[in-house]
């Protein structure tokens, strides 16, 4: 027997993060390059005082329910809309989140996507490896004719860290940049680069529309069939925040007809993406698998962020990053 903390990792992490976890903690291991099944994930985290979790695990009210040792959760990622949040808090557990450190990446990776889908880079890329760039075509005037990103009205829906570093990159671009939000929060070093819009107002004036929010309950289809059709006709949508934030289907569809140009995704209602989806029948969408986040160095950062949230925890510290901090409200 050992007085040190059993916790349940639900994947292998790249870098050291789980060697510095093992050093106070005795550490079980999803040792599989998969998402653990939910009789497995329940079975291990029966037995744990902290799990290390993904975002690919749910951690609901049942999980929960069957952890009566639990008292740390920690997440791999920033966003942490598959865990039951409430149930978590009415059981005293604080649920450790990695944000901060993912900022700056992720608004690299959504705008990639934007200049991707608005100069056409993919299509470009598959025209010239399929052998379609031949004599006599040399220099058309009208090959693969994108949009001008330069001078364009970029509308931010949803202004948190990741929404504000996709704005500074906005403004290097020469972009116009509004943003919707319900909590308007000072804009601080974003004066005069950006301005507040009503969510219609964004919908009708945006030829780029990059998605911030996070996913709740308030924001599940916020981009649904009506507020796709009020888009800006010819318009761009970028995703890089959760795939339950727009209406998929009514997405394809603007998009199939052109009432949408083009679209660039990383996150998907259902991942990975089915393959019958009709996304991907679409010459006009540029896809990528969830990758945010992807650096070397970042990922390093969200592995050592959520292991220090655990070991603060279970330790009786509070966590650095604490998605539900109302844990620590009367006791501290
Ligand atoms: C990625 O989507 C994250 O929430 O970290």
């Amino acid at each position: 027997m050992t007085d040190r903390p059993r916790v349940f990792a639900t994947r292998v992490l790249p870098g050291s993060a789980l060697a510095e976890l093992a050093r106070s903690c005795d550490l079980d291991v999803w040792a599989e390059r998969s998402i653990p099944p939910p009789a497995a994930l329940a079975e291990r985290v029966a037995a744990a005082e902290g799990l290390l979790c993904l975002l690919t695990d749910r951690i609901d009210a049942a999980l929960l329910g069957g952890a009566p040792r639990l008292r740390a959760v920690s997440s791999v990622s920033v966003g942490i809309d598959h865990i039951d949040l409430p149930a978590a808090t009415a059981r005293g557990i604080p649920v450790g989140h990695t944000p901060g450190v993912l900022t700056e990446t992720t608004a690299d990776l959504a705008f990639a996507l934007l200049l991707a889908a608005a100069r056409r880079v993919p299509e470009a890329d598959r025209f010239v490896r399929e052998g379609r760039w031949r004599p006599p075509q040399v220099w058309e005037p009208d090959l693969l004719l994108g949009r001008d990103v330069h001078g364009a009205t970029l509308g931010l829906l949803g202004l948190g860290a990741i929404g504000r570093a996709v704005a500074r990159r906005a403004g290097g671009f020469g972009m116009r940049v509004r943003a919707w939000s319900r909590s308007r929060r000072p804009l601080g070093d974003l004066e005069g680069l950006l301005r507040w819009a009503e969510f219609d107002e964004l919908l009708a004036t945006s030829d780029f529309m990059s998605v911030h929010v996070a996913l709740a309950p308030g924001t599940r289809g916020l981009l649904d069939a009506r507020a796709l059709a009020a888009m800006k006709p010819g318009a761009v949508l970028v995703n890089t925040a959760r795939g339950g934030i727009v209406d998929e289907e009514a997405l394809a569809a603007a998009l199939a007809e052109g009432r949408i140009a083009a679209a660039g995704l990383d996150v998907f209602a259902g991942e990975p993406l089915d393959p019958g989806s009709p996304l991907l029948a679409l010459p006009n969408v540029v896809l990528t698998p969830h990758i945010g986040s992807a650096s070397q160095a970042t990922r390093a950062r969200m592995a050592a962020l959520a292991v220090e949230n655990l070991v603060a925890a279970l330790a009786g510290r509070r966590m650095p990053a604490c998605a539900n901090p109302d844990v620590y409200g009367q006791s501290r």
